[in-house]
């Protein structure tokens, strides 16, 4: 599943957040690649280990944790710590699969990672190119947000950034492992919380049927879940 998560920060927080990012240490982005990416990669990017990224990052894993869609959909487990990335003057990144571990440093954070996301911090008028195109079970999949919403799509799936022609593209990227491995079955349980939202709605958090169908959830996600 791909899912379109709007407004994780509104466009003031996201102009904080970019004046801060801007002042940074930016260096050459192979240092975070696999051996196959590195090949791919042309691009920019904030040292993990920066008081920029670190402070950003916190503030982006605050955001996360407070974002009912993220928590639903991603059912996070542990989210590495955001990274951040900048594409100009016809930088790219060619087609890849995220590496399937990631550890942060030697004895930081170790995860697999199920999930990728992208959230994107500079507007779609200010650069041109760099779309990031995902191949879905449903065919190629063009991505490009407005600044401050942000893009989840499963590790699996193979993926680029299309050159960057004018202007330049800045955007926090990141991955999880999930509680619940399996993409479909993750799906499925978002599903559910969505269907289960909306009775909730119409009904009242005491209707039987939303007591019934929350049960369910619970029951699936027990069976499910790897904590
Ligand atoms: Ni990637």
């Amino acid at each position: 599943m791909l899912l379109h998560i709007p407004e994780v920060f509104t466009k003031d927080e996201v102009r904080a957040l970019r004046a801060t990012l801007d002042s940074g240490p930016w260096t050459d982005g192979n240092a975070t690649s696999g051996h196959q990416s590195a090949l791919a990669k042309r691009n920019a990017q904030l040292p993990e280990t920066s008081p920029q990224a670190q402070e950003v990052g916190a503030i982006i894993q605050q955001a996360l944790q407070a974002n009912p869609m993220f928590v639903s959909a991603a059912l996070p487990h542990t989210v590495y710590p955001p990274l951040f990335n900048r594409y100009e003057g016809g930088q790219a990144f060619g087609v890849h699969v995220d590496n399937a571990i990631r550890q942060q440093g030697r004895n930081g954070v170790r995860i697999r990672s199920d999930l990728s996301a992208t959230l994107f911090l500079s507007e779609p008028d200010d650069y041109d190119g760099g779309e990031l195109l995902i191949e879905a079970n449903y065919g190629s999949q063009s991505v490009k947000l407005p600044a401050g919403d942000m893009v989840l799509y499963p590790s699996k799936s193979l993926h680029r950034v299309s050159p960057v022609t004018r202007g330049a593209r800045v955007s926090s990227f990141f991955w999880l492992q999930s509680l619940v491995r399996d993409d479909g079955a993750r799906e499925t349980l978002f599903q559910l919380d969505v269907a289960t939202q909306r009775v909730n709605i119409d009904k009242g958090p005491a209707d039987q049927a939303v007591i019934e169908l929350t049960g369910v959830y619970h029951n699936l996600l027990r069976r499910w879940a790897e904590v």
